[in-house]
């Protein structure tokens, strides 16, 4: 009906405002009302769960060296992305992120499914000299990481911060953090509890300080759980539009 008479308001410039904000309103309460009545917009994911103490750490120490400069970690849903890296992100797959590390900047490849790609062996390698695993790598090394024996002294703490924010770490998971940190890094450890605790925990260390936990053995475990919690086994990138 308001078509037919576009030329009133083109004509019009009060008009013409009157209608826009009446339309934007309109949209505003269409869009925004309904958000208050759902409890989250994020899809609950089956395998989602927080990172155990050890990929925790890990996840700092890759903020703290400024990886994400190089590295996104989002996976978008177009063919070539997904042909390439696998999955697109899922929402949830980021939801115990804080900060999460999306990013735009690839000077290197995105790592949203890097866990599982390589061995413990080729990261060591890689994080210590990138060149000797790839040539023609412009990753600068971290080999200061395979020196540093990882103190986290306040890791209960951690976790008790992240509830804050709305991480659902149970009393359990933290009265146990400092154990599961160590269980996950030490190869021949009891890690039944640990398991139950965090399904798919990345167990190794990657023994550069016999019977130390290093930074490295911290990053590496973050490195090898980042995009395997959801399983996408069946997933098929050729139903993904180019
Ligand atoms: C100056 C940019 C730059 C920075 C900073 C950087 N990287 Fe990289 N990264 C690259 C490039 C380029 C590649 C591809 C060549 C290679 O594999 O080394 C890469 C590759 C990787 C790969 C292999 C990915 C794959 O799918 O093959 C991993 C894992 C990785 N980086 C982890 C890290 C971590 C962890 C940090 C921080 C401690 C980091 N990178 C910092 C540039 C960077």
């Amino acid at each position: 009906m308001l078509i037919k008479h576009h030329a009133l308001f083109e004509t019009n410039v009060l008009l013409l405002v009157l209608g826009i904000f009446l339309t934007i309103i309109v949209g505003g309460l269409v869009e925004i009302v309904p958000l208050f009545t759902i409890e989250s917009t994020i899809e609950k994911v089956q395998g989602m769960r927080p990172y155990s103490p050890l990929e925790l750490v890990g996840r700092n120490i890759y903020i703290r060296e400024g990886c994400y400069v190089c590295h996104s970690q989002m996976i978008r849903p177009f063919r070539d992305e997904v042909e390439r890296y696998g999955h697109y992100s899922l929402a949830a797959e980021s939801q115990y992120d804080h900060p999460f590390q999306w990013g735009s900047k690839r000077n290197g490849p995105d790592l949203a499914r890097v866990g599982g790609k390589y061995s413990d062996d080729w990261h060591v390698a890689h994080m210590k000299n990138p060149r000797s695993v790839v040539p023609e790598s412009i990753m600068p090394g971290y080999p200061h990481l395979a020196r540093h024996e990882l103190n986290q002294p306040d890791i209960a703490e951690h976790l008790k911060t992240l509830r804050i924010v709305g991480v659902p770490y149970t009393d359990d998971d933290i009265k146990n953090a400092a154990a599961d940190l160590k269980a996950q890094a030490t190869p021949d450890a009891n890690t039944k509890d640990l398991m139950a605790r965090y399904p798919k925990a990345h167990i190794g260390g990657s023994g550069v300080i016999p019977g130390k936990i290093t930074e490295l053995d911290a990053l590496i475990a973050y490195l090898q759980v980042v995009g395997t919690m959801v399983d996408f086994t069946n997933f098929d990138p050729k139903t993904i539009e180019r």
